[in-house]
């Protein structure tokens, strides 16, 4: 748990697949929560955390299910307000003396349409202006008869207890999902909600940004840290925000491995070391890296080198730096959530990841991760107000491998250049189309294949290359991007024209699934 001085709101994790986007939209509206599976929510631990509210998530079980999780019954009796979603609801509802039936094979999933009852509560202020109010639906059982003390505000065709309320002890319960996409209003009442709860909306990255570097003083002391920096936004963020808090107690560490875009190198070397003044050590290893990789083409077998290699130089430059104690990560809250699991076992490995994992314990480190409370979006926002300029931050991911995974096949020299300079074009055709904003990622894979090409009067015989653009919200799953077939056909001229080596471009409509973004 982490201690804050905000107002804190509580999400009891039952399982949903959606829980995290609950906390998204809670801290959409600068409200503090943080997420916490029911089984280790205790009394002990609610006296702790002491919640100026409290959600319960959604969640696969029944309450007839043998086991089924429950929050603490001291939830209900800490005179703060209580919004039951879904699972969260029935069990509110089982919970409070109400009744829950099974479904009995009859699950209502999907699109509905709520309409209210008489009364409209304060929950619903700036609901049903349209009559009624489309929401999602995804359960098996549904309540049966509601618990003492609750009254009806909301039905659906299925759901007669669509939403209900006990407005004397300010519990909610509704049996839909205000936090997906599919309730259109649902972040208005998430917003009715938190200010009837009182919440004032003290969480904002300009309060973060200075309790964040007093904690960072307070841990680190007059130690040293070293930082992993690789440019993107997450350890950029973090490098920045270490340095404003402890100075030059700070090293960063920037491992160039041969296989960053065109100028990377060059960028977040003079941004760092230039306009944040920040102690870097510019490790160009490219070398190496190429040699280890040079013959190698299997997509596990670079992934692994490449990973290996990192740590052995990250490790040799960091015990260069005396008397460093901290290992900084910028290690983002989706991370740290210990959401609850129902399906169990492992996943299968689709591809190794490239990170620093491990390296802390084996060289002795404490960790510093000033990012751990925030989202992706709020890292940015804090980046912001650190003056890191948007062209960093809005930046499209960047794998850890980087190039040697859009080169399949063995990877050389050759290869790399033309890589670079087709990359570097394509992105420029994006940018200038307005479009960077719209795509999550968007990068070129060179092909291992030749092919025949006339230009001018003469015979070609060049690298085909693959254009790829996807959207997405998490880079969990994807779209490819529907560009214009004019944006296409002249961004292919243009790589043709100005890049020498590439004869072919051809654009990649894979989704993914079945494909993965990247193409090893
Ligand atoms: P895939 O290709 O698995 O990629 O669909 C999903 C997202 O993860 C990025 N990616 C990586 N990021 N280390 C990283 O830090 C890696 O080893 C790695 N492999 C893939 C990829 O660029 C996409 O955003």
């Amino acid at each position: 748990m982490t201690q804050t001085q905000h107002d804190r709101l509580l999400i009891i994790d039952f399982g949903s697949q959606v829980t995290q986007l609950i906390a998204r939209r809670l801290r959409e509206l600068n409200v503090y929560c943080e997420i916490h599976p029911f089984n280790l929510v205790t009394e002990a631990f609610l006296a702790e955390f002491a919640p100026k509210a409290v959600i319960l998530s959604g969640g696969p079980a029944s309450v007839f299910d043998e086991g089924a999780p429950r929050p603490p019954a001291k939830v209900f009796e800490l005179g703060v307000p209580v919004l039951g979603i879904c699972y969260g609801q029935q069990v509110m509802m089982h919970m409070l003396g109400g009744h829950v039936e099974r479904g009995h094979g009859t699950a209502e999933f999907g699109r509905a349409y709520v309409t209210p009852s008489e009364d409209r509560i304060d929950l619903l202020k700036g609901w049903f202006l349209d009559t009624r109010e489309q929401v999602w639906m995804s359960h098996g059982d549904h309540v049966s008869k509601i618990a003492p003390g609750f009254a009806v505000y909301g039905t659906s065709p299925n759901a007669p207890f669509a939403i209900t309320a006990d407005l004397e002890r300010r519990f909610y319960a509704v049996q839909f999902h205000p936090e997906v996409h599919h309730t259109p209003n649902g972040r208005t009442l998430y917003e009715n909600f938190v200010r009837d709860a009182g919440f004032t909306g003290d969480w904002t990255m300009e309060a973060y940004r200075e309790e964040a570097i007093r904690k960072i003083r307070e841990q680190v002391g007059d130690k040293k840290v070293i930082c992993a920096l690789s440019g993107g936004v997450d350890s950029s963020v973090a490098a920045i925000l270490l340095h404003e808090a402890i100075g030059d107690q700070l090293t960063c560490v920037f491992v160039d491995h041969g296989l960053l875009r065109l100028n990377e190198a060059t960028e977040v070397v003079t941004m760092f070391r230039e306009h944040y003044n920040l102690p870097l050590i510019h490790a160009d290893e490219s070398e190496l890296f190429l040699g280890k990789l040079d013959g190698v083409s299997d997509p596990e077998t670079k992934r692994k080198i490449i990973g290996g290699l990192f740590i052995d130089v990250f490790q040799k430059y960091a015990n260069g730096i005396e008397g460093a104690e901290f290992l900084a990560q910028g290690t983002l809250y989706p991370d740290v959530i210990e959401s609850v699991s129902f399906s169990g076992g492992p996943s299968v490995t689709i591809k190794s990841h490239h990170n620093v994992g491990g390296l802390p314990e084996k060289m002795g480190l404490k960790l510093v991760e000033p990012l751990r409370e925030l989202f992706k979006d709020e890292v940015r926002a804090l980046g912001r107000e650190l003056g890191l300029p948007d062209s960093f931050i809005g930046r499209h991911p960047f794998p850890g491998p980087g190039l040697a995974i859009r080169c399949p096949g063995e990877i050389t020299r050759e290869k790399l250049e033309i890589l670079r300079k087709a990359d570097a074009v394509y992105i420029d055709q994006i940018r200038k189309h307005g479009l960077y904003d719209e795509i999550w990622q968007a990068f070129v894979a060179i092909l291992p294949v030749r092919t025949v090409g006339v230009m001018g009067d003469g015979r070609t015989y060049d690298f085909a290359c693959a254009l790829r653009a996807v959207t997405s919200v998490d880079g969990m799953t994807a779209d490819y991007y529907p560009f214009s077939h004019d944006f296409l056909g002249e961004t292919a001229t243009r790589i043709i024209n100005e890049v020498k080596g590439i004869n072919r471009v051809t654009y990649d409509v894979t989704s993914k699934p079945p494909g993965t973004i990247e193409w090893e």
